[in-house]
């Protein structure tokens, strides 16, 4: 059981709302990592006979881990990606998280794959939360970006056989940033890897565990050095069907019809591709999860990624087997659209009639 902190002792924090206290220039945040002030920490240990540290805002650095922890000996960690907005001034200030209970329960379905305990939703949202109001200098201003919160959860004990950790450590960090990709909100351009795959049936595809991140860095590095944004993975199995980005979810859009690959295992069950199912359905869209090939891609109008750092990243070009495939992006399209109802929603300038915001 993960013992929740008690409310955090903020006196020694300094709460100031100055932005960055001038030390950045939020007009080019992009996504490298401003380290901030503090982060959350919240150990979990089954020797303290089921009695757990209490989590504690602490100063941002370096952690200590035993060199044979199980994260970094057999990858026992999983982490989420969240982003905290500053809300306008005429609607009472503050900040706003999307959707904070759909990451919380994301960790708990990975944590049970991964046979780590996990926090409960409230301890996660609380974490939050606390890491946000304990940066808060660092939102961005309106328009410029957002807070992005990294929670990790990780095997932190020492373990050298093959077995889950006698201890986890649970940790929320932040850091300002804009868009992810280099282009900006310029149109992306992808290459398919006929070679390397990111997921098997079986595997851990399906969660947010770090070890599906660095097998794509070797793919990732080689289509940068030929100029694409990234890559787009086909199934391992049939080598046919589209599964997802490196760091993104995928959409194909034809007529009417909105066509994302279904989450069977292999592919992450995006919280902002969740969100864009929703909101393309209520356009008017026929919205399909379903096994989308690579012909499906080929033959559609449009193609965009969706995910919590790239938000609803609109692709120019897909190339594949060096045929390169030009789709429809620019203002009339379905992607512009559900980029600014999103982000309107996420940063509290339109009504959020779903509930997906919470107030921080
Ligand atoms: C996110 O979108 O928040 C992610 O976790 C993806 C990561 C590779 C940046």
């Amino acid at each position: 059981r993960w013992q929740s902190s008690s409310l955090p002792q903020l006196d020694h924090i300094d709460r100031s709302d100055e932005e960055g206290g001038g030390e950045i220039d939020w007009d080019n945040l992009g996504f490298g990592l401003t380290p901030t002030d503090y982060m959350y920490v919240m150990r979990c240990s089954a020797e303290d006979g089921g009695g757990f540290a209490r989590g504690e805002l602490r100063r941002y650095g370096n952690i200590e881990l035993s060199p044979s922890s199980g994260v970094l000996n057999y990858a026992q960690g999983l982490f989420e990606g969240m982003k905290a907005y500053r809300r306008p001034e005429q609607q009472a200030g503050g900040y706003t998280l999307f959707r904070p209970e759909e990451n919380a329960r994301r960790m708990q379905h990975g944590a049970a794959r991964m046979c780590m305990p996990a926090p409960s939703v409230e301890q996660f949202v609380d974490a939050v939360k606390q890491t946000v109001l304990a940066n808060k200098r660092w939102v961005p201003p309106q328009g410029k970006g957002a807070l992005y919160l990294r929670p990790l959860l990780m095997g932190s004990g020492p373990i050298l056989g093959l077995a889950p950790a006698p201890e986890y450590t649970f940790l929320v960090y932040a850091a300002p940033v804009g868009n992810y990709f280099k282009e900006g909100l310029a149109p992306i351009n992808l290459v398919v890897d006929d070679e390397f795959h990111r997921a098997m049936p079986g595997g851990t595809g399906g969660v947010k565990t770090i070890a599906n991140y660095a097998p794509v860095l070797r793919a990732q590095m080689d289509a940068k050095s030929k100029g694409f944004t990234d890559v787009l993975y086909l199934d391992s199995v049939h080598k046919r069907y589209l599964e997802e980005v490196s760091s993104c979810n995928v959409f194909v859009v034809k007529g009417g019809v909105v066509a994302t690959p279904a989450t069977r295992g292999t592919i992450l069950p995006g919280i902002t591709r969740k969100s864009v199912i929703e909101l393309a359905g209520d356009r008017g869209y026929k919205v399909e999860e379903r096994l989308v090939s690579i012909d499906d891609l080929i033959d559609a109008d449009e193609v965009f990624c969706t995910g919590t750092a790239v938000v609803v990243a609109p692709v120019s070009t897909v190339t594949y087997r060096g045929q390169r495939h030009e789709f429809r992006t620019g203002p009339d399209t379905l992607s512009q659209e559900l980029y600014t109802t999103l982000t309107s929603i996420q940063m509290g300038v339109a009504e959020d009639s779903k509930g997906w915001t919470v107030a921080v």
